[in-house]
């Protein structure tokens, strides 16, 4: 099974993050393998300064290593390094329907919020995650409750590109997506109604990863809760909810544990029962962190043998080399460039695989290959 997901360098990652993607990446290298990505073009849809892309990259990939992810195991990336998904984003574009972005959740939410320019690439933005996980043909892609939407596009665009270019077959996979049962979406200490997050949520109610255990502490205890005494689950009851959930989530176990566990309890032992929990829980990633981080060449050595690997692996230069075709981004390009609009693309397509040269019409990956110089030029073959 091929595992996919995505995480965005932008500001500081949160515990929000870290529950709800970043820890099931690390689990699911036990279950499959995993492709992690990076996602630096997705970052470039709100307003971004290019030096600070750059450091926040380091800063996030730094922090997939201090967690866990292992680069001999998995392939871990970034976005921008591997020109195959923008290439098949403009191509599922034309099979994403205008007004289904225009009402995606984050795309409404983040344009009202916008007071610079709102960007084409806003609206394209889960296109381009589409074509993420597409390329790569992946089965699963772990996430937090907010992507259901994003999957669910992605899923619909999947089955249409099937249905209209397949001829009968599942070219690309329709993935399914995971989301954990516990602390799939972690709220705002300070807000409990709205999730945490870097670019909406308030400082003292986000817990950062690579805050220092003071912080942490502080943060959770002035956690806002609400009124009454018990410590349950309830609707009317967020900032306690969101508490027994993060405190579920970091022990791994079901919030009923923690709700009889704690049956008797105050909210303030709650608080600092999660407190507790959650600095023990983070502590090692940040012991790691520090010296993953400085190390900017080991860094940039990981990302590139990821991009190299996510090409070799699943893309291009797999073609040819190892004679499987049915894999990665230029399959896909390709079918499309030969199958439209041709009764016989089949045939040609089969005859592609033999050379470059046999497409003298062109689909524009092929002649980017014939490129002199061009990381796509088939001297791998
Ligand atoms: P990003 O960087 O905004 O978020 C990264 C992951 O963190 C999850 N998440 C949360 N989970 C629980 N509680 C929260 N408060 C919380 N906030 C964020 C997100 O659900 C996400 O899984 N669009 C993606 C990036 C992406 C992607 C992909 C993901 C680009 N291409 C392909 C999967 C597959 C995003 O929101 O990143």
């Amino acid at each position: 099974m091929r595992i996919f997901s995505g995480i965005q360098p932008t500001g500081r990652k949160h515990l929000g993050n870290y529950i709800g993607a970043i820890a099931q990446y690390v689990s699911s290298q036990e279950r499959g393998e995993g492709i992690f990505c990076v996602v630096d073009l997705h970052a470039i849809t709100l307003p971004f300064d290019p030096a600070e892309l750059r450091e926040r990259s380091y800063d996030t990939i730094a922090i997939l290593l201090a967690a866990g992810l292992d680069p001999a195991r998995s392939t871990l990336f970034r976005q921008s390094d591997v020109p195959a998904h923008t290439e098949l984003t403009w191509l599922l574009s034309s099979l994403t329907e205008l007004g289904r972005l225009q009402r995606m959740h984050q795309f409404r939410d983040k344009s009202l919020a916008q007071r610079e320019l709102v960007s084409a690439a806003l609206l394209l933005y889960p296109v381009l995650q589409a074509a993420d996980v597409l390329a790569y043909r992946a089965h699963e892609v772990p996430v937090g409750e907010d992507q259901r939407e994003h999957l669910e596009l992605m899923r619909d665009v999947a089955r249409r590109f099937n249905s209209r270019y397949g001829d009968g077959e599942d070219v690309l996979v329709v993935p399914e997506h995971r989301i954990s049962q516990v602390g799939a979406r972690i709220m705002d200490l300070q807000d409990p109604t709205s999730k945490m997050s870097t670019s909406v949520g308030s400082e003292q109610g986000t817990v950062y990863v690579l805050d220092e255990p003071k912080a942490i502490e502080k943060k959770l205890k002035s956690a806002v809760t609400d009124s009454g005494s018990d410590v349950r689950r309830d609707p009317q009851k967020p900032g306690v909810s969101n508490l027994i959930e993060i405190l579920a989530a970091v022990r791994g176990v079901g919030p009923e544990a923690i709700e009889s566990e704690l049956a008797d309890a105050r909210y303030g032992e709650l608080k600092g029962a999660v407190a507790a929990a959650v600095v023990d829980y983070l502590a090692p990633v940040r012991e790691r962190y520090d010296a993953l981080r400085r190390d900017e060449r080991a860094l940039e050595a990981i990302l590139a043998a990821g991009a190299e690997r996510a090409e070799i692996r699943f893309g291009k230069r797999h073609i040819g080399r190892f004679g499987i075709v049915e894999q990665g981004p230029d399959f896909l390009l390709k079918s499309w460039c030969l199958r439209h609009g041709s009764p016989d693309g089949n045939k040609r397509h089969e005859e592609s695989q033999r050379g470059p040269k046999a497409f003298p019409h062109g689909c524009p990956r092929e002649f980017a290959a014939r490129q002199p110089n061009s990381p796509l030029a088939p001297s791998i073959n």
